[in-house]
């Protein structure tokens, strides 16, 4: 059995203040809430004051952070290391937003170095992937989904791929409010399902969560994760109110 995974991608949203008050909040309307992960993945500079805050209130909340560099140390200027991430109380990252690759040029050669460092450093990855709405209008949203699949997770063991995170979220539907519906997001997590058995093991792809993401809300929520093949939601806008994220995460269960 999946235990579906519930992560609020917070993006460039939230100064200190507001993220420890706003886990405060969210703690106090999810305590008791079993069944699911809840992530939130803040700014790099909140994480430390969010551990710290998720520390001292116990609960079910755990930290995740939205990117990171491949290498250990070194001078690369602006740049986060995995170990930085780990100290500072982090489970999860995300790696490969689409966000990421358009704005920052990000490819799949280096997510998937990336892949590898944060794995090597106890951080389990949330890869993103997904088609951009040219590329799903032209019928190549599976051709697309797969090079991306097969780029970022190239070299990892099927234990590895067991253990992690994979994230569809379809380009034309971050941040639009056009939510892919829940066929159409089914079949492709199923797809990637799949994919994950053709090049690992069957285990593997039984075993690894696929999240969707792209305008999830308290209101669509329980339709995408009723979908056998999502196993949770990488929540954007919804995931910055306290009470949006926790109606996701209860329609989750
Ligand atoms: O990482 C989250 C996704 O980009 C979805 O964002 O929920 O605002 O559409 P959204």
């Amino acid at each position: 059995m999946r235990v579906p995974i519930i992560a609020g991608n917070w993006k460039m949203y939230k100064t200190v203040g507001e993220a420890v008050n706003f886990v405060r909040e969210l703690a106090g309307l999810v305590a008791g809430v079993s069944g699911v992960e809840i992530v939130v993945c803040p700014p790099f500079t909140a994480l430390a004051v969010v551990a710290a805050q998720l520390h001292s209130q116990g609960g079910n909340i755990a930290l995740g952070a939205q990117n990171m560099y491949w290498e250990n140390e070194g001078a690369y200027t602006g740049e986060i290391a995995p170990g930085m991430l780990k100290e500072a109380g982090c489970r999860y990252v995300i790696l490969g937003h689409s966000e990421r690759r358009q704005y920052f040029g990000e490819t799949d050669v280096t997510v998937n170095k990336k892949v590898h460092a944060a794995l090597a450093h106890n951080l389990l990855p949330i890869v993103c992937v997904g088609e951009r709405l040219e590329e799903r209008e032209s019928g190549t949203t599976e051709e697309v989904v797969r090079g991306q699949v097969q780029g970022s997770l190239a070299g990892l063991t099927a234990q590895q791929v067991a253990g992690l995170v994979v994230a569809y979220e379809p380009v034309w539907a971050i941040g639009t409010g056009r939510t892919a519906s829940a066929a159409d997001a089914q079949q492709v997590n199923m797809f990637i399902r799949g994919l994950l058995s053709d090049l690992f093991d069957e285990a593997a792809a039984g075993a690894v969560r696929i999240q969707y993401g792209g305008s999830v809300k308290p209101g669509n929520a329980a339709e995408l994760m009723a979908q056998p093949d999502i196993d949770g939601a990488l929540v954007g806008g919804a995931s910055l109110q306290a009470d949006s994220f926790a109606g996701i995460i209860k329609n989750a269960v």
